[in-house]
């Protein structure tokens, strides 16, 4: 069996082979979250499916392609649809983009998601900057032999969001007038949203917002030595803060209107890392 390490490469070249672009900056976008593919100039894209060993996507609201051109002249690459535990896929599957990402030469990594609002100072389509994380998903990307060529057998997680890039980001939103949240996000597992009991203990934990994404991505991105910027879409209130049951129609409309303002975020937050 080939390992990780050797798909992983043999990924990055057929990207290599496949574009010219080679930007230093990625972006994983959430469910309803693509608009800035617009802001794109001389957009070129990779169906998942023409890179060997990239698993598909399977949930609706995800495109499924990697998305390479300048946003104001910076090289972006953005991912159009993530892989998430609930679809079965192993975490090493759902981290694998990350893995092939940094090989490629990706440094910094924006991570954007829908979730749940439990911080009853929220509302649906507010936009949280993630500040830190609480890991209730049963696995992890690092899980087995450890490989020196990706990273340190015990990764440190003390800043899975940079601070740097947090602030960089602040500045962008109190240029353009953005509003703005920030706090501690939960990741479950899935796909069942969360019961009232399970909302009660995340509140009681400090967790401000809950989702199925994210953090596996985080944890392989700082396992990989890159930067990470976190941005949720608050698309309902969290089980038993809303009176209203959940439906993902619902999150995918939310998550659609919000995604200009994001976009606009993203666009400036760009302009002032460059
Ligand atoms: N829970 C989990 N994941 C989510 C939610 C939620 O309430 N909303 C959007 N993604």
């Amino acid at each position: 069996m080939k390992d990780y390490y050797d798909s992983v490469m043999e990924s990055v070249l057929a990207i290599n082979n496949k574009t010219t672009h080679r930007p230093k900056i990625a972006m994983i976008l959430g469910s309803g979250l693509g608009g800035i593919v617009d802001a794109m100039e001389g957009l070129e894209e990779i169906s998942y499916s023409e890179i060997p060993n990239f698993p598909v996507s399977t949930v609706e609201g995800h495109k499924g392609c990697l998305a390479f051109g300048k946003v104001n002249g910076v090289e972006v690459l953005l991912m159009m649809g993530r892989f998430h535990f609930y679809e079965g896929y192993s975490m090493k599957e759902v981290a694998y983009p990350v893995f092939v990402m940094k090989k490629f030469g990706i440094e910094t990594l924006i991570v954007t998601n829908a979730c749940g609002g439990i911080n009853k100072t929220f509302e649906p389509g507010d936009l949280m900057l993630l500040n830190d994380y609480i890991n209730f998903m049963p696995s992890n990307p690092m899980i087995g032999v450890n490989d020196e060529r990706f990273g340190p057998r015990f990764p440190d997680m003390s800043e899975p969001y940079s601070l740097e890039l947090l602030e960089i980001a602040k500045k962008a939103a109190a240029d353009l007038g953005i509003p703005y949240q920030e706090g501690v996000y939960a990741s479950f597992m899935g796909p069942c949203f969360e019961t009232v009991a399970e909302i009660r203990m995340l509140h009681t934990m400090g967790a401000d917002a809950v989702g199925m994404s994210t953090v596996p991505e985080t944890m392989a991105a700082n396992y990989l030595g890159m930067k990470v910027l976190g941005i949720g879409c608050i698309t309902n209130m969290a089980t038993g803060i809303q009176k209203m049951k959940h439906s993902h129609e619902r999150v995918l409309a939310i998550a659609n209107q919000a995604s200009e303002q994001l976009s606009r975020w993203l666009v400036g937050f760009l302009e002032k890392l460059s």
